[in-house]
């Protein structure tokens, strides 16, 4: 398949009329791969929706999509009057160039995933939403780069992070980046930081607690999330239902974002 960035001023022009329709953006990233955006981005989505928030779910990582399957949509999705219809979860709208793709690979570069991504967002019929949580992926590329340009006006950020000290010194990279870039920080998750309920005694990744990850990035820690070995076999509307441990600090994180500090 190939992609052309073609009619570009058109998306992007749909894009903003989109995004003037959004209360508020939460971009989740973290710089690192692997550390737990995508559950991050789905959980605090499902649970802003829990709360009666009008809630969609934007999956911006083009080559490694991962919302669909902790969120279960996969294709079809329908095209109605007012655009395509993204696929629900939970009361969470959801979009991702998976869900068009399946499991293809979607090989791309440069403007064609901005063009694809302003796509993304220009053609869903979203309707009114109070809060739009993308999903970025690792690095700080095309994607990121994207998310900034469309959505960074209305946008706050959330940095994912494990205690691990390797994972911190490449988010504390990003960290500089969304501070030159000026987009609020909402705080860091700080995600697998403990094995049980016997929290703060266990941090199996590394060294790092919430007070020296405050230091090192220089943000409030505003959620920390244990190990949750059912996110690799049950989907994620199943854990938020029968483990409270999880679900409770979601809860929380939730709250956060709808009240502030
Ligand atoms: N709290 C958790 N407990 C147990 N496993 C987790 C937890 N959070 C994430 N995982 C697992 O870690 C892996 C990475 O999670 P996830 O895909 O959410 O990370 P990511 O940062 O979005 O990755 P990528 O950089 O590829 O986008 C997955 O296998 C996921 O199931
Ligand atoms: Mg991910």
């Amino acid at each position: 398949m190939t992609w052309s960035a073609r009619g570009f001023p058109y998306q992007e022009h749909e894009a903003r009329r989109k995004v003037d329709q959004i209360g508020s953006v939460v971009m989740v990233g973290s710089g690192k791969g692997g550390v737990g955006k995508s559950f991050v981005a789905s959980g605090l989505a499902l649970s802003l929706a829990g709360m009666a928030r009008r809630t969609g779910v934007l999956d911006v990582d083009i080559h490694g999509a991962s919302l669909p399957s902790y969120l279960r949509v996969r294709p079809p999705l329908r095209t109605g009057r007012r655009g395509i219809e993204p696929k629900r979860s939970g009361g969470v709208k959801v979009m991702s160039v998976a869900l068009f793709t399946g499991q293809n690979p979607v090989p791309m570069r440069g403007d064609a995933k901005e063009s694809l991504i302003t796509q993304l967002v220009a053609l869903t019929d979203w309707g009114p939403l109070d809060y739009l949580v993308v999903d970025l992926p690792p690095s700080m590329g095309d994607e990121l780069l994207s998310a900034f340009r469309l959505f960074g006006g209305k946008s706050r950020f959330l940095l994912v992070t494990t205690p691990s000290p390797n994972a911190l010194s490449v988010v504390a990279r990003l960290r500089r980046l969304i501070a030159s870039e000026r987009i609020p920080l909402e705080g860091v998750v700080l995600n697998m930081a403990y094995a049980s309920e016997r929290r703060g005694r266990s941090y199996p990744f590394g060294v790092a607690d919430a007070s020296s990850v405050r230091k090192m990035l220089r943000a409030d820690v505003i959620a920390e999330l244990p190990l949750e070995p059912a996110v690799n076999s049950e989907s994620l509307v199943e854990v938020l239902r029968k483990s409270k441990e999880t679900s409770t600090a979601f809860k929380a994180l939730a709250d956060r974002v709808v009240r502030g500090p």
